[in-house]
């Protein structure tokens, strides 16, 4: 099993951005906690972030025929793009969005999700776990199948 890890806009500067919510592990603490979850769940992965909504539709089209599954924190774009949304439909790879924080308990525009509707489900709120409990639940979702 291959899984694509996705991460948006200014997913690379976690450790110092706003640590009250994003808390203070940096995007590569996270990558390396979940290289470990996955060598222990014989899970391949690949991890990617782009600060540029194009490079991640790009990355979303390449993977079809590469990658059974996505986890995606989409960052910002969660809430403005149309675009990520179409290529998540477009390619048709099982699509797990996850988030730091809850986005559902902050502003009212982030409550919206553009994206996660072209997902099979959506985590949020778990800080640096929901990228774990992102890997178990694509995991569960593809051998389900
Ligand atoms: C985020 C939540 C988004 O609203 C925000 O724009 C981010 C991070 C999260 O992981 O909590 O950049 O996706």
């Amino acid at each position: 099993m291959k899984i694509l890890f996705l991460n948006g806009p200014n997913l690379n500067l976690l450790g110092t951005r706003e640590p009250d919510k994003y808390g203070s592990q940096t995007l590569l603490n996270i990558e390396n906690f979940i290289r470990k979850e996955a060598v222990n769940m014989g899970i391949e992965i690949d991890f990617y972030q782009s600060n540029i909504e194009g490079e991640l539709v790009d990355k979303i089209q390449q993977a079809k025929g590469v990658y059974d599954g996505i986890v995606m924190n989409p960052a910002a774009y969660t809430h403005t793009s149309v675009a990520i949304r179409d290529a998540l439909l477009g390619v048709c790879i099982p699509t797990v969005e996850i988030h730091l924080s809850n986005i559902h308990t902050r502003e009212d525009f982030r409550k919206i999700s553009l994206t996660a509707p072209a997902c099979i489900g959506q985590i949020t709120g778990f800080g640096a776990n929901s990228y774990k409990l992102g890997l178990i639940a694509i995991k569960d979702y593809l051998n389900s199948l």
